[in-house]
C-alpha cells in the first residue's frame, strides 16, 4: 500500500479538492483506495456524505495514534492507495501524516503567500526525509504569474505535472459528492486530474520499497 499525503498549512490551496479528485481517479484506474481525513474541518467527510457510491471509504482520524492504527488496518484490508488530507495548520497531526507518507503533495496557488506558506511544510518533510512534489493549483491557463510561481517552486523542489487550472468543475464536483472525473468525465479538469494521478503513480512505482 502506498500513502500519499496532501499537505500545506495554507488554507484554500486545494488539499481537499485534490484529495477527492485523485482518490476517484485512482479508483477508476482499478485501485482500491481509501481517504484518511486528518482535518477536523471535515471537507472530505461532507463530500462523502453527498455521494451514493460507498467508495472510496473515508476514515476520520483525530490524533497520531489513530493515523498509526489506520495505516496497517487499511493495508490488511487490501487497500492499495491511502490518501491523507490534512488541516491548514502545521500541527502534530500534519507532521504525523507526513511521517507515514511514501509521497507528499504540496498544493500551492500561484501566489507568493501560498509559496511562502509551503516553507514550514517543506522543513517538516525534509526532517522526515520524505519524497515530495509541489502541485500548482487554481492557476490561470497561462501567464507570467504562473511561470514566476513555477520558477519559484522549481527552485525549492520538484513540480508535479500538469498544473491544475482554476475550473468550475472542481467546485461543482466537490459540491455534488463526485470526483471531477465522475462529474465531467470528458472535461479538461478530468483530463488534468487523470494526468496528475498518472504522474503521482509513476513516482510511487519508481520507489524501490513496496509495502506488503
Ligand atoms: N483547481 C481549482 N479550480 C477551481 N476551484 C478550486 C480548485 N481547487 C480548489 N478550488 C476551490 O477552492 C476552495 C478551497 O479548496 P480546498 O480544496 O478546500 O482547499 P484546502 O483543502 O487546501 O483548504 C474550494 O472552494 C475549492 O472548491
Ligand atoms: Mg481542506
Amino acid at each position: 500500500m502506498y500513502v500519499v499525503t496532501l499537505v500545506t498549512q495554507k488554507g484554500g490551496s486545494g488539499k481537499s479538492t485534490l484529495t477527492v479528485g485523485l482518490a476517484v481517479a485512482a479508483m477508476e484506474d482499478a485501485n482500491r483506495v481509501a481517504v484518511i481525513e486528518a482535518d477536523s474541518q471535515g471537507t472530505v467527510s461532507s463530500w462523502r456524505r453527498r455521494r451514493t457510491n460507498p467508495y472510496p471509504r473515508v476514515d476520520r482520524v483525530a490524533d497520531r495514534v489513530e493515523i498509526e492504527r489506520a495505516i496497517p488496518r487499511l493495508r490488511a484490508e487490501g487497500v492499495r492507495l491511502a490518501i491523507i488530507d490534512t488541516a491548514a495548520t502545521n500541527n502534530n497531526l500534519s507532521s504525523c501524516a507526513i511521517s507515514v507518507a511514501d509521497f507528499c503533495l504540496i498544493p500551492a496557488r500561484p501566489s507568493p503567500a501560498d509559496i511562502e506558506a509551503a516553507l514550514p511544510t517543506l522543513t517538516t518533510i525534509r526532517r522526515f526525509n520524505r519524497r515530495f512534489a509541489f502541485v500548482l493549483n487554481q492557476t490561470p491557463p497561462r501567464g507570467y504569474r504562473l511561470s514566476e510561481a513555477a520558477t519559484a517552486l522549481n527552485s525549492l523542489g520538484v513540480l508535479a505535472l500538469p498544473f491544475i487550472v482554476q475550473r468550475n468543475d472542481y467546485q461543482d464536483a466537490l459540491g455534488a459528492g463526485l470526483g471531477v472525473t465522475e462529474f465531467a468525465p470528458e472535461g479538461k479538469a478530468s483530463e488534468e486530474i487523470r494526468a496528475l494521478w498518472g504522474w503521482v503513480s509513476k513516482q510511487l512505482n519508481r520507489e524501490a520499497v513496496v509495502h506488503g
